[in-house]
Formats: C-alpha cells, structure tokens, sequence
C-alpha cells in the first residue's frame, strides 16, 4: 500500500473482529516502531506485548483503583464511572493483540538542571509518538486497524507493579491490534490550510 492511502486510511478503531492477529505481524509492526526516529538517536522505548488471558484482567483491575478515583474527584455519578469502566475493560480484555509502549527513563540523557530533564522527557514522549506512529501506519498497511488509549499514562505505578516492570518504564499508551469489526466515524481533521502560519 502506497504510504499516502495507509495514512488516509488510518483511523482509531475501537471494535474489533475475534481474528487473531499472527506473532509475525506483531514482528513487523516493532520492525516499523524500531525504525522510528528518536532524540539523539536513543531509542528510548520497549514495547510490552500483553498476552490475552489473565494479564489483560491484571492490567484491567490495576487501572480501575486510580482510574475510578479520578471519575468520581471529577464528579461522575457511580453508575457513569461503572458503565465507562466495563467499555473500557471489553476494549482492553477483547482486543486481539494489545501492544503497551513505554519510555525507558534508563535510556534519557541526565542533565543537571531540571528545565532541561524536562524538554529530555519530552523529547521521549515525542519520539516514542513516532515509533508508535509507525505501529499504527504499518498495521493498515498489512491490512490491520489499530486504537490508541491512554489510560497507562495516569497509573504507571500501578501497571509497572501488576506487570512486574522495571521502575524505569513508563507505560505510555495500550495499543490495541486487530481486523476492524465496525467502522469508525471519521473524526473531521482542520485542514492543512489552517495548520499553516507563514511569516
Ligand atoms: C496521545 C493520544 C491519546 C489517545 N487516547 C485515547 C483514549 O484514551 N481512548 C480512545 O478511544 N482514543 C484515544 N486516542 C485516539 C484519539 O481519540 C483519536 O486519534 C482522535 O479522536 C482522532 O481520530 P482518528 O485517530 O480516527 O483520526 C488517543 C490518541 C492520542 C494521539
């Protein structure tokens, strides 16, 4: 597929079909992700490939103590956080591949002053952005769809403790992986006419 038709064709999908999806294709995808450019070439990610089964529902109640306390401190009514709480969990549980980027802190240049550990750590978000681009363009590519969903972000704690994971990682994302079972709706994009600013 021509680069350009994989990045018209990318959409977030969010309902899957139960095809599993091969170990070869997850190969592939960290192929592209490996490719990805990085701050001064670091590479500062690992990928956690979450297997179906027992660790889905790990990382699925490791979420759920911060994850509800943060609905109901936002003032969401019980039955919302319940109802929000068991989507996500059937997106999490029934993705057919489910792939955890993280940033490995072990791999960040060290700075004495804070401002500059700082644009460091961003520079890892931004480029771990890019090898997770990758993930999601190679996957149209070979004829899969893919999601994105934050959650890890505001609970690394508790999902490096439910995974066993070294401090160092910070979950950054859950990507699940499959073959679309329902379209998505288009998000309406603002036009590149609008995103430029010419000086
Ligand atoms: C950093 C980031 C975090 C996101 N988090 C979520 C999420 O938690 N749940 C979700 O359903 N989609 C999530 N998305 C997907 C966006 O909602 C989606 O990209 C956006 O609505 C545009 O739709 P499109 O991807 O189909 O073009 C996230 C995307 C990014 C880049």
């Amino acid at each position: 597929m021509e680069l350009h038709e994989a990045i018209q064709r990318r959409a977030s999908v969010r309902r899957f079909s139960a095809e599993p999806v091969p170990s070869a294709v997850i190969d592939t995808l960290l192929e592209a992700a490996a490719l990805a450019p990085s701050a001064h070439g670091r590479q500062p990610w690992q990928f956690v490939v979450i297997a179906p089964g027992k660790s889905r529902q790990r990382l699925v109640d490791a979420m759920a103590v911060e994850w509800r306390q943060h609905l109901a401190a936002d003032g969401v009514d019980a039955p919302q956080i319940a109802e929000r709480h068991a989507a996500s969990a059937a997106r999490i549980v029934s993705a057919p591949a489910l792939l955890m980027p993280c940033i490995d802190r072990n791999l960040l240049d060290v700075y004495p002053d804070t401002h500059r550990q700082q644009a460091e750590y961003s520079m890892a978000a931004q480029s771990i952005g890019c090898a997770i681009q990758n993930i999601l363009l190679s996957a149209v590519a070979l004829g899969y769809d893919a999601g994105w969903m934050c959650a890890p972000v505001f609970c690394g704690e508790a999902v490096r403790r439910a995974f066993a994971l070294p401090v160092t990682l910070d979950p950054q994302a859950l990507i699940p992986i499959g073959r679309m079972a329902t379209a998505p709706k288009r998000r309406p994009k603002r036009p590149a006419s609008a995103l430029r600013i010419d000086r």
